[in-house]
């Protein structure tokens, strides 16, 4: 029998073929102020990625607005829709008066966002938030007019694609189970280049604390170049193992040429490193295949360690003794 946690991970590329029943929608134009938390603000990222070149985003993770200009319009993710900062910029956005929208499973952002008759989305529940990522971002899509339309059959597509490759290749052995065991143990460090890998980065550093419990980190190229590159250098102390993970290669050549003069001399230093890179010629898509992978990755190191992938016992009790000190404060 397949994990329950393990099933939802699956679920991931035919959620792209989810076609989502909006209400309403935001107006065109103005800056697009995203806000969401944890899973839901990465698919407020991907969201934000997808929209560059075509409308000004800022994604908010805080329980405030920042600094507003006339047409800002707010769109609030949420999955289990009662996360408190969601919920805290949903209102102080509704005071200030600025358009809003809400994409939710359920919970107070959707009820309020029905109640006053404001653009919402709802989409399919029952998961964990950071499962639902295909659900969030054709949600996101539904209610922005004018956001290119993704080619949501081939985001599934090479998903899938992605999935056979790498978890399930017709071999014995799967390319995902080298860089699962080269993560165990060490201090997993996602060499990235550009925004795409930089996002799917931050996944794999999201999963690996939600799923496996381990601590992870995301350097940015060429920025890390200049300081982070050191704790490989070989005079570096190897007390901690550093595990490097590239996440995709740099698409312009010149930046490809950097990037792979850092990986050789990393290999001369003695460092670890694995390649993770499945091309595709849209860079959004490219991004999210990586992203997915460190999903796989996350859940397999789970089970390699025995540790239970769907509990988050440490965040809920954080969640419940807010919401108690709040109704106490009521
Ligand atoms: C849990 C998860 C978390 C949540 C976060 C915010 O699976 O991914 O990172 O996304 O705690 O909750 P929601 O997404 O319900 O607003």
């Amino acid at each position: 029998m397949t994990d329950p946690f393990r099933e939802q991970v699956m679920t991931l590329p035919d959620q792209f073929g989810h076609c989502p029943s909006p209400r309403g929608s935001l107006p065109r134009d103005g800056r697009l102020i995203i806000v969401g938390l944890g899973g839901s603000g990465l698919a407020g990222e991907f969201f934000g990625l997808h929209l560059e070149g075509s409308r000004e985003t800022l994604v908010v993770r805080d329980l405030a607005l920042p600094e507003i200009r006339d047409h800002d319009a707010l769109l609030a993710i949420s999955y289990s829709g009662n996360t408190r900062e969601t919920l805290s910029v949903w209102h102080e956005a509704g005071d200030r008066g600025l358009a809003r929208a809400a994409v939710a499973s359920g919970g107070r952002l959707l009820e309020e966002a029905r109640e006053h008759d404001l653009p919402h989305v709802e989409i399919p529940g029952g998961m964990a938030p950071r499962s639902g990522l295909g659900y969030l971002l054709r949600g996101c899509w539904s209610l922005v007019p004018g956001s290119p339309e993704p080619g949501w059959d081939e985001v599934g597509a090479h998903l899938r694609k992605m999935v056979t490759h790498w978890v399930e290749p017709d071999d014995s052995s799967s390319p995902i189970d080298e860089v699962v065991s080269s993560l165990r143990g060490s201090l997993p460090v996602f060499l990235t280049w550009g925004s795409g890998s930089r996002l799917a980065g931050r996944r794999w550093v999201a999963d690996l604390a939600e799923n496996a419990k381990v601590p992870s980190v995301v350097w940015e190229f060429p920025e890390s170049a200049h300081n982070a590159i050191m704790t490989l250098s070989r005079e570096a102390p190897r007390d901690q193992p550093i595990a490097g993970v590239i996440l995709g290669e740099p698409r312009d050549k010149p930046a490809r040429e950097y990037f792979r003069t850092v990986v050789s001399l990393l290999e001369e230093h003695g460092a670890r490193t694995s390649l993770v890179e499945e091309p595709h010629e849209d860079s959004w898509i490219h991004a999210l295949g990586l992203a997915h992978l460190g999903d796989w990755a996350s859940v397999l190191l789970a089970e390699t360690i025995g540790v239970e992938a769907s509990s988050l016992s440490l965040m809920d009790d954080l969640k419940e003794q807010l919401a108690r000190k709040e109704e106490g404060n009521e």
